[in-house]
């Protein structure tokens, strides 16, 4: 052989193996995974990104015959790196998805660009009620803060609660928390007697404590981010409002899973609504907890099983496309998906795209010598009450 045709042969093989090595990286899935890793919603982040990982232990990495890979990247839950790093997903990583979303204005800020791309947004962790509305390739696993304020409105009226103070978080999920409780509140005849905007970013209760305090309500209402609850709680039984009898009521995320064993005898019968409980009886759940805490060495909340059921979201939609990651294809497999989650039953609203899923209502007890939020009621197939009607 000619040292010419030994050269063509070579640079045929070459031309080959990386031929191949396209169709590969073709055959992958990319999934770009936005979360707030560092910063004051760290801890949201970290148990998505757990509960992502323990779903691909579970069930493998490859679906339809492709081969699923995540990208994770770091936003602090700071939206215009939400931006930038979503564009850069897209554009240069080729994703066919983008997901996570720690906090609302994250979830706002990469909405235009799923519309743009038509790549679905799966939104994880996020909470306002409008976000589904921001983009038609955004559906979201996570809840809506109107599912559960709702429905603790309404039990407090049911439970002789007159007068409520209500401290909230000042951001779009703080402000929907605060419209939809008070609304059904005071249609039941209740009354609100003090109301406190706390910022987002390092919040100090105390000063809002005391002004609490003073105003004397029945109960509280409360809604700050999944990671403030342990540090609010702190506070409010320092300032001695738990001795005052002034309860706490509100949506769950201040009674978050992977704080509340931290928060002592003050969080004892704590009653609120929401989504899910680490000790939500299902066989599904008690394995879920067993195997995420034997991996992770703590409890899930309810940031972790909004990533679990996003990933299986996902991982189901690409089954039913065969594998094909067409935009409006996927969005199209998504909606109307019912499955079962450790929270309970869960469906995707074929119109909203948005989760309809079980609301509890809990109270905290000691069960074992560890602090749990015991579901008591349930209300079935609960639909986001916060949807502007069309
Ligand atoms: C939100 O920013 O939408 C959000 C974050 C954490 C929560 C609830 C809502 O616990």
């Amino acid at each position: 052989m000619s040292i010419r045709t030994k050269l063509l042969l070579a640079g045929a093989a070459l031309v080959g193996a990386s031929a191949f090595a396209a169709a590969q990286a073709e055959d992958a899935v990319k999934i770009g995974l936005i979360l707030p890793m560092t910063g004051g919603q760290a801890s949201t982040g970290k148990q998505i990104d757990n509960a992502v990982k323990l779903y691909m232990k579970q069930h493998g990495d490859t679906v339809a015959g492709k081969k699923i890979e995540i990208i994770l990247k770091d936003d602090a839950a700071v939206p215009d790196n939400t931006k930038r790093l979503a564009q850069e997903l897209i554009v240069n990583d080729k994703v066919s998805f983008i997901a996570g979303f720690g906090i609302t204005p994250a979830a706002f800020a990469a909405a235009p660009l799923a519309t743009q791309a038509k790549v679905p947004e799966v939104v994880m962790a996020a909470g306002t009620s409008v976000i589904t509305e921001r983009s038609p390739y955004i559906v979201r696993t996570s809840f809506t803060l109107a599912q559960s304020s709702t429905i603790i409105g309404d039990w407090a009226v049911k439970n002789g609660i007159k007068k409520v103070a209500t401290l909230t978080s000042d951001y779009a999920p703080g402000n929907d928390a605060l419209k939809f409780f008070k609304e059904h509140f005071t249609a039941g005849g209740g009354t609100i007697v003090e109301e406190v905007k706390v910022p987002l970013a390092n919040p100090d209760f105390a000063p809002f404590l005391q002004r609490m305090k003073d105003s004397k309500p029945d109960a509280m209402f409360v809604f700050v981010p999944a990671g403030q609850g342990g540090s609010f709680m702190k506070q409010y039984a320092e300032r001695g409002l738990d001795k005052a009898g002034i309860k706490v009521i509100g949506p769950g995320d201040v009674m978050d899973d992977d704080l509340l064993n931290g928060m002592g005898d003050a969080a004892l019968g704590t009653v609120t609504a929401h989504i899910y409980s680490a000790a939500h009886p299902s066989q599904m759940n008690k394995d879920f907890v067993a195997t995420y805490e034997k991996d992770f060495g703590q409890r899930p909340g309810f940031m972790a099983v909004g990533g679990y059921d996003g990933i299986h979201l996902i991982y189901a939609a690409l089954e039913k496309t065969g594998g094909k990651t067409d935009g409006d294809a996927l969005i199209a497999a998504m909606k109307g998906m019912k499955w079962e989650s450790p929270r309970g039953p869960i469906s995707i609203d074929p119109d909203t795209r948005d989760i309809v899923q079980n609301v509890y209502i809990r109270k905290v007890e000691k069960v074992n010598g560890q602090l749990y939020n015991v579901e008591f009621e349930t209300f079935k197939d609960v639909k986001d009450p916060g949807k502007t009607k069309k």
